[in-house]
């Protein structure tokens, strides 16, 4: 049902893609992935190839599974899934079986990455950077209204290595 794209071809804007619409980070297997939703990231090129980033809080339970896996994708969804976004986005995979909740079947791209068939895009990733975001390197107002835990993000950058659209 997919068709691969180069990622040159993408047509969408991405702070409407990514701030608006929301995005789903996943990484695992096929048998144990994990899920959540995200709403701030970028998508760019560095290394000479196409990249995607994302910034995940230490307590997250995603942050697990990215951590150990060397692949992770991005999914967007059509608006009907907002609801689906909102509980993966709201619960954690600790407590929840989100994908189940939420009707998501699994499928996994070339290199084993898994992602949801009722996307609509996915971004399949590759892990080339991972790091936690240094407060020392931030400014005052930021910290105040971004981080009162000190639960500061690490950023992750992925390089693109399949684009699915359907
Ligand atoms: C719209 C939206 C955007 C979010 N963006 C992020 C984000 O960029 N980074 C992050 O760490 N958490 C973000 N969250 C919060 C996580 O999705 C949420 O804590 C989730 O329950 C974590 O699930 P997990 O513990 O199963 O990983 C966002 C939540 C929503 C609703």
């Amino acid at each position: 049902m997919f068709k691969r794209i180069d990622p040159k071809q993408l047509q969408e804007n991405v702070f409407s893609l990514i701030g608006d619409k929301w995005m789903l980070i996943t990484a695992g297997t096929k048998e144990q992935c994990n899920t959540m939703t995200a709403s701030w990231g970028g998508v760019g090129v560095i290394w000479g190839a196409p990249a995607a980033t994302c910034y995940i809080r230490p307590q997250r339970y995603t942050k697990e599974f990215i951590d150990r896996e060397e692949y992770f994708t991005l999914t967007f969804f059509g608006e009907e899934w907002r609801k689906a976004l909102s509980l993966c986005g709201s619960k954690s995979g600790r407590d929840v079986d989100k994908i189940k909740e939420c009707g998501f079947t699994v499928q996994t791209a070339e290199c084993g990455a898994p992602y949801f068939e009722q996307a609509e895009l996915v971004l399949v990733c590759r892990k080339r950077f991972a790091q936690p975001m240094d407060p020392a390197n931030m400014p005052e107002d930021v910290k105040e209204k971004w981080y009162p835990q000190k639960d500061y993000h690490t950023m992750y950058i992925g390089e693109i290595v399949e684009v699915l659209t359907k």
